[in-house]
């Protein structure tokens, strides 16, 4: 099923742009758009996409009324990489195992794509949502992805990461939690809550998903600072051993190898203590989660 959700995406987005570039009236801003599709549609592991779809299917059996929303997902993942990755930011020149957004298409561009898909996310999420799917479902889906893009979503963690860089003091550890909350797994919240919503889950089980969201995007984040530190570059397609040259605050800089595979390892029993106690079972949240293992 996992392969099967990331083509469905992947074909989806290409269609997405392709319908926005062929347009002759946007031939002028031609350049924005492609820079929007080119991270966008590089690859990667498709996840955020996934878990809406699969949340989705969970409760309705209709795992394909959620696909603008899990398009729209992966559009805004796209431009949390695009950004974290500028000079201003993580200043990484690789991504996917490509050269960054703007390696290619300059700071100014870059910029613009990224501000320019958290808004043609929406557009998505409104344009192509099937019209079986009531008005009320789609301004609680739009509430949840606002949530999850601005401020008070990945825009407050990545603010949090940046300040929390070559901090003199060792910050503590509910201060690395909320770092990662927020700039990761806001987004792991919002993908299974607008699948949830979309497949029309009750007030109960929205709060159980968004429980797993919460305890997910944390192990998430966790392996990443890791993987960050024990693997290659080629392997990750972005830059390996980053967080330490660059002196970011991560489970691994703070805490050591040894104890954030511990903490990781904590942070997915959790995960597995949701699924089975919250009646969330299914396969494809297992085979992610187990994905993180050590
Ligand atoms: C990278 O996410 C950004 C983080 C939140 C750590 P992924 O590891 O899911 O990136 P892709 O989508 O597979 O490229
Ligand atoms: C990811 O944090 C958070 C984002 C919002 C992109 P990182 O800075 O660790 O992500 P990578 O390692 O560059 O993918
Ligand atoms: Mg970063
Ligand atoms: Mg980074
Ligand atoms: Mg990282």
């Amino acid at each position: 099923m996992i392969e099967e959700y990331k083509k469905i995406i992947e074909k989806k987005l290409e269609e997405y742009f392709d319908e926005k570039l062929k347009n002759p009236e946007y031939g002028l801003f031609k350049d924005v758009i492609e820079s929007m599709k080119y991270t966008t549609c590089l690859g990667g592991k498709r996840l955020r996409g996934i878990l809406c779809l699969e949340a989705c299917g969970m409760f309705s059996k209709r795992y394909e009324d959620a696909i603008p929303c899990a398009c729209a997902l992966e559009m805004l993942h796209a431009q949390s990489l695009i950004h974290d990755d500028l000079p201003c930011m993580d200043n990484d020149d690789l991504r996917r195992g490509k050269p960054s957004n703007h390696k290619v298409y300059g700071e100014a561009i870059a910029t613009l794509a990224g501000d320019a898909l958290i808004s043609f996310a929406s557009q998505i999420i409104i344009e192509k949502t099937p019209k079986t799917i009531s008005s009320d479902k789609i301004v609680k889906l739009l509430y949840e992805y606002s949530l999850a893009a601005g401020a008070f979503g990945i825009v407050g963690g990545q603010t949090a990461d940046i300040e929390a860089e070559n901090s003199t003091e060792k910050i503590s550890i509910e201060h690395l939690k909320f770092i990662h909350k927020y700039k990761t797994g806001a987004l792991f919240k919002a993908s299974l809550l607008l699948g949830a919503i979309t497949g029309g889950a009750d007030e109960k089980q929205l709060e159980a998903i968004k429980n797993f969201g919460d305890k997910f995007g944390l192990a998430f984040q966790i392996k990443d600072d890791i993987l960050d530190f024990t693997s290659t570059t080629e392997i990750l397609g972005k830059t390996a051993g980053k967080d330490e040259n660059s002196n970011k605050s991560t489970y691994v800089t703070i805490f050591g190898l040894k104890d954030a595979k511990e903490k990781l390892n904590n942070a997915i029993a959790d995960c597995y203590d949701i699924l089975n106690s919250d009646a969330l079972k299914s396969d494809v949240f297992e085979k992610i989660i187990k994905s993180l293992e050590n």
